[in-house]
């Protein structure tokens, strides 16, 4: 069984992964909007990522006996104004995700929950990622900068990025 600290916490989490993905889907529909195909797809992939953090912490948590309870979505900005600014604004997301599941990390010490603790250091790895590969792009735009030809290369660069399912979910499947 898990302690009411605990699941409460985890639900926040699902909905902030929730709403990540929420936001990257509108981040591809701008970039669709725009011209920016390989973006659209490199947003489309981070989308089906965040549904998959969501999904590996409702599994877990219907797993340790807790209840799931999905709380609404905030809606999320729908224009950037330029693929650097939505960059730039996922960089700054995904600090903000690592400072949650950090949190969480603390509050599973406190609880002397090490289930939750072993669980979440598949977030605590992928954090590190999440920022990476943002942070090496916005390089990229910046070096880049209005160049047609740049920005177009990295948009072919961008749109070979393929979907692959989370590893903790890929493991539970049947
Ligand atoms: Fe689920 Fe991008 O963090």
């Amino acid at each position: 069984m898990i302690s009411k600290k605990i699941e409460e916490a985890i639900n926040a989490q699902i909905n902030a992964e929730l709403w990540s993905a929420y936001l990257y889907l509108s981040m591809s529909a701008y970039c669709q909007d725009n011209g920016y195909k390989g973006m659209a797809n490199w947003f489309e992939v981070q989308f089906k990522e965040e549904q998959d953090h969501a999904m590996i912490l409702f599994k877990y948590l219907v797993s340790r006996g807790g209840k799931v309870v999905l709380a609404p979505i905030d809606a999320v900005e729908t224009n950037w104004a330029s693929p650097l600014a939505a960059y730039e604004d996922t960089y700054a997301h995904e600090q903000k995700v690592t400072a949650l599941i950090n949190n969480l990390y603390s509050i599973a010490v406190k609880e002397d929950d090490y289930a939750t603790q072993s669980m979440l250091k598949w977030f605590i790895d992928e954090q590190v990622e999440e920022e990476d590969n943002a942070q090496e792009i916005i390089g990229s735009l910046k070096m880049i900068k209005d160049n047609g030809y740049g920005l177009y290369m990295l948009d072919k660069e961008l749109a070979a990025r393929v979907y692959v399912q989370a590893a903790p979910l890929a493991v539970t499947a049947e």
